[in-house]
């Protein structure tokens, strides 16, 4: 019987993740099975369908219906409706993949370690060294308990290593959401949403951003100045539209003049991402993907896990030092901008190495298809 891969994805960020390497098993290794297994972390249309249908997911083999709760509720709903999968499965898988940094990540991690199945990491690595951010804990706990951890910015390789990780574990594979970017580009480009240009893209989703109300006013009165420069579009995540409502600052922003959406597809968002000026975030993956497209980018974050992109791209970190962030647009606006240089393994193929490093992994025999 040949190997079994379970592949985990239970939020957002990790379905961009996972799309190009289930396309990658269907081109390079049709002798690999793997099955999808959806945790259910994220569940409404906006954040979870809408995703496995542009980019070509196939339905899951298991939903876990974990659902939304606190970090303890969420992660142990995971955790015990992954090992009871794993323990009733028709075929006990080989290896497990988790991907990114997600309460799903670290609690399908800990559910197979704790079976004694190797676990494999794609997105590992990277770190904030700010444990404040839950992501954070997730990351080096996974990190901790992985056999096979799959490296996609220069960084991850030397923190590893920095923590004594055997060589033997580690792979640099590349980032496989710039696969998906890649893939995607020419539909996204074709998509008319019928809206003017140009624009500043905002998205904004970080409990450290979104949760304090003291925060979040002044995060609004600065779009509220960004507003009298240019156009702004905000596709508000679900945490912080009922942040917003909580504290009367949505009709304060749409007073404003600032364009409030619901949260947008893969390709909606790519294409209002390919038409900004300037995106102003505080998401991990949007800093690479305006890093790849040389997109000016502003992270309202104090750290990042995902150095490259300020090194290498267009990104740069403004915190919440409204000031710079106003001069950092004034400059973008007068085409004052650093452009991005390549990063090594943003190149489009990264899920093709992450199923060859898998197959390694698991001992299986050259296959000969090739990646078309
Ligand atoms: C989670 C991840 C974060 C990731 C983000 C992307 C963790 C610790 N956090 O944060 O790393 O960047 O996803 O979105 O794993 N909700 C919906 N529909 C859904 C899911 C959630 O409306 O499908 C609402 C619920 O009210 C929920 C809130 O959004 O309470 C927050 O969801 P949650 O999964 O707890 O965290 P995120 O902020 O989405």
């Amino acid at each position: 019987m040949n190997p079994v891969v379970a592949i985990v994805a239970g939020a957002r960020p990790n379905f961009m993740k996972i799309a190009p390497v289930l396309h990658a098993f269907e081109q390079l290794r049709p002798d690999l099975s793997h099955m999808v297994v959806h945790t259910g972390q994220h569940y409404s249309h906006e954040l979870s369908d809408v995703f496995f249908q542009q980019l070509g997911i196939r339905p899951p083999d298991a939903h876990l219906g974990a659902g939304s709760g606190t970090h303890g509720q969420q992660t142990a709903r995971i955790l015990e409706g992954f090992e009871d999968w794993l323990l009733h499965c028709e075929h006990r898988p080989d290896a497990v993949m988790v991907a990114g940094d997600v309460n799903s990540t670290i609690a399908a991690a800990l559910a197979a370690s704790k079976l004694g199945i190797p676990v494999v990491h794609l997105e590992a690595g990277l770190r904030s060294f700010d444990r404040r951010m839950p992501e954070e804990i997730n990351r080096l706990a996974t990190d901790a308990i992985s056999d096979l951890l799959l490296v996609s910015e220069p960084s991850g390789e030397a923190n590893l290593r920095h923590e004594g990780v055997p060589e033997s574990r580690i792979r640099y594979v590349g980032n496989v959401m710039i696969d998906t970017l890649a893939r995607h580009l020419d539909e996204a480009r074709s998509r008319d949403l019928g809206r003017s240009i140009p624009h500043a893209l905002v998205t904004l989703h970080r409990p450290s951003n979104v949760d304090a109300p003291a925060t979040l006013t002044s995060i609004c009165d600065f779009l509220g100045e960004l507003v009298r420069r240019m156009k702004v579009i905000f596709p508000v995540h679900p945490r912080t539209q009922v942040r917003l409502e909580e504290s009367g600052l949505d009709g304060k922003l749409s007073r404003a003049g600032v364009v409030l959406l619901p949260p947008l597809g893969y390709i909606e968002n790519l294409r209002l991402m390919l038409e900004a000026t300037v995106v102003l975030t505080d998401s991990g993956g949007i800093q690479e993907e305006t890093s790849w497209l040389s997109i000016p980018c502003l992270t309202l974050r104090d750290n990042t896990e995902r150095p490259a992109t300020v090194s290498h791209g267009t990104n740069q970190l403004i915190g919440l030092d409204f000031e710079t962030g106003l001069r950092c647009v004034d400059q973008i606006l007068a085409g004052m901008w650093k452009k991005s240089r390549p990063i090594p393994g943003w190149d489009g193929k990264a899920s093709f190495r992450v199923v060859e490093e898998l197959a390694r992994f698991l001992n299986v025999r050259e296959c000969s298809v090739t990646a078309v």
